[in-house]
């Protein structure tokens, strides 16, 4: 079988098809120029909740099971069928091999068979236009905070629209402090939710947890000490729990108080980082894009803090916040009126930096 004709001609607002399945969301999106006309995704998350977080293997196998559906889904839910398409757009990294393998294929298919511009997204990239794709023109530059379970990092947005990284963590990453703080504690996953719910019942001064501080003034995060201090404080009170916890337990007056303390202490150390990078790039726009971008105390504070200086702030709805393919689709239609295009033996990059 020969695929078909390429198509040369790119419309001012394209029809583009977002695949993505980098981690543990399975979703496909329809875009119509910056319109979203579908966004679905199929979450995986009660498969991997009581194993307390992803795994890879189950999540390629669950990606397999549902890529065709949601393709499916989202084409009829946009009114579109593969042939009114002006392009595919795909996660290619960073993320888990096997799982970005599984929508890699799929939209190459798509792009064969329909003679259709591929296009190959880095992921990080996805969460960062989130904002863009949400609330249209941001003013430039712009200090970006993109935090998620697998990545944190700033980067600076500038007329020119290419992301420089200003800083990236050391170890873990924002979300995934939260959630191997609540694990621990025999919360469930995904944890960054849980501690957001619980933590307002909590004394927030009563658990002391320093930020981190870089000897070469970088203004790169580092989440481990956080993580491990709050460790040690639940060891010495005896609050660790096993995991999975058993039902019904609700979490005691003390294990309230070390989230409140370990939210405030991480958001505060996330917001000192951006309004330090803000100011020192003159930025005059902070936006907030990943998972941890869902945090209320995070978002509050951001807000506050933005006013006062004078900035513009920007977030992400939630469900344009967690993984999602609309923003995968608009990173691919940026791309396409720049006319670049992927090519068919385009890899999957597991470790695909931004
Ligand atoms: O962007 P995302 O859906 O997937 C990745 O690319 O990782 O982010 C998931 C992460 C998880 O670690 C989750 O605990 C965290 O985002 N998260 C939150 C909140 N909602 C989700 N963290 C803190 N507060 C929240 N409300
Ligand atoms: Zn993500």
């Amino acid at each position: 079988m020969s695929p078909a004709p390429a198509r040369v001609t790119v419309p001012a607002e394209p029809l583009v098809l977002g695949i993505e399945s980098s981690c543990d969301e399975t979703a496909a999106a329809v875009l119509r120029g910056r319109t979203i006309l579908s966004n679905v995704i199929a979450s995986q998350t009660e498969v991997h909740a009581p194993l307390g977080g992803v795994v890879p293997e189950l999540a390629s196998r669950h990606h397999l099971e549902q890529i065709d559906l949601v393709i499916d889904a989202a084409l009829e839910k946009a009114g579109a069928g593969l042939g009114d398409l002006d392009a595919v757009a795909v996660t290619h990294g960073p993320g888990l091999v096997g799982c970005l393998l599984v929508g890699l294929q799929a939209a190459k298919a798509i792009a064969w068979g329909r003679g259709l511009p591929l296009l190959a997204v880095n992921h990080l990239e996805g969460h960062l236009r989130s904002v863009w794709l949400e609330h249209g023109d941001i003013p430039s530059p712009s200090m970006n905070l993109v935090a998620s379970g697998g990545h944190t990092g700033l980067y600076l947005m500038e007329e020119d629209g290419v992301p420089r990284r200003i800083a990236r963590t050391r170890d873990d990453a924002a979300g995934e402090a939260f959630d191997k703080v609540a694990r621990m504690l025999g919360l469930p996953y995904p944890g960054g939710p849980v501690v957001d719910r619980l933590a307002p019942t909590g004394d927030e001064r009563a658990v002391r947890l320093a930020h981190p501080k870089m000897s070469d003034g970088s203004l790169d995060f580092s989440f481990s000490g956080f993580k491990t201090a709050a460790l040690r404080h639940a060891q010495s009170r005896g609050l660790t729990r096993a995991f999975p916890p058993p039902e019904g337990e609700t979490p005691s007056q003390e294990t309230r108080d070390l989230l409140a303390s370990f939210q405030t202490s991480v958001v505060g150390f996330l917001v000192d980082r951006l309004m330090t990078a803000a100011e020192r790039a003159r930025a005059r726009a902070v936006c907030l894009s990943g998972g941890v971008a869902c945090n209320s105390l995070l978002r509050r504070r951001v807000a506050e803090e933005a006013e006062r200086r004078g900035l513009a702030m920007f977030s992400v709805r939630r469900d344009l916040a967690v993984d999602n393919a609309a923003m995968i689709a608009e990173v691919g239609r940026r791309q396409l009126l720049a006319g670049r295009r992927a090519g068919l033996d385009v890899n999957a990059d597991p470790g695909l930096e931004l």
